[in-house]
């Protein structure tokens, strides 16, 4: 999977992507990750990306420009089976999104930033808005980070226990992870749940499944 991001600070994604679980599935070749700085496509000398918004107010917006000559850049290169807008407004990420998103073969993800951008870009170029959650960021970087991680760590074989990736919270719709412990057995007094010590496996197997239920039942409570 090719996965091209572009953003108008691309310093911020350099990090996330430089270590441990991403970078392993980079070095073993499941991913491919390209970080373009709009900037490149900007306007004139000054490479100017933003512009005050038609009709007033506050803050800057990015320009269709920039945008669409990447796009183009891209496009001339390679299909894409999806463009994601990262947004506040967009439809929230999910596992269910993550996992589809593990089909496709290359993906765009725009990240906004100032008070947002030209309309057009999202009525015409666009194919996705996600939204990592009702809060707002200051810039889609991170919330890419977090759409990559999440798709990446579904790949076999990124994740060395692949058992843990299906036991996870979410990855089947209707189970929350039960609690785990490890050692030491008891920390400033505060022991492990005895059953869980007893060997007897289908005892084990039942209380997992009981603390997963009382789990799920507050969260949708
Ligand atoms: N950009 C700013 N806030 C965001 C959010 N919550 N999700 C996705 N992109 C964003």
């Amino acid at each position: 999977m090719r996965i091209d991001i572009i953003s108008i600070v691309p310093e911020i994604l350099h990090s996330p992507f430089s270590n441990s679980m991403i970078k392993r599935a980079i070095d073993k070749g499941f991913i491919d990750i390209y970080v373009h700085d709009l900037r490149q496509y900007g306007l004139g000398k000054r490479k100017k990306i933003d512009d005050y918004p038609y009709g007033g107010g506050s803050g800057m917006v990015i320009r269709i420009e920039p945008v669409y000559r990447c796009f183009s850049k891209l496009f001339s290169e390679r299909n894409y089976d999806e463009i994601i807008f990262m947004t506040p407004d967009g439809q929230i990420f999910s596992q269910e999104y993550a996992q589809s998103l593990t089909y496709k073969k290359n993906i765009i993800i725009l990240c906004g930033r100032y008070k947002g951008i030209d309309q057009r870009i999202r009525d015409h170029l666009i194919s996705k808005e996600i939204s990592i959650g009702n809060y707002i960021l200051s810039g889609g970087e991170l919330a890419a980070a977090v759409l990559v991680e999440a798709v990446t760590r579904l790949f076999p074989g990124v994740i060395r226990n692949r058992d843990s990736i299906l036991t996870d919270s979410f990855q089947e719709k209707t189970v929350i992870a039960p609690p785990v412990y490890t050692r030491p057995l008891v920390y400033k007094g505060w022991g492990v749940p005895e059953i869980l010590l007893s060997g007897h496996h289908k005892k084990i197997k039942d209380w997992f499944y009981k603390k997963s239920m009382q789990l799920k039942k507050k969260l949708d409570s």
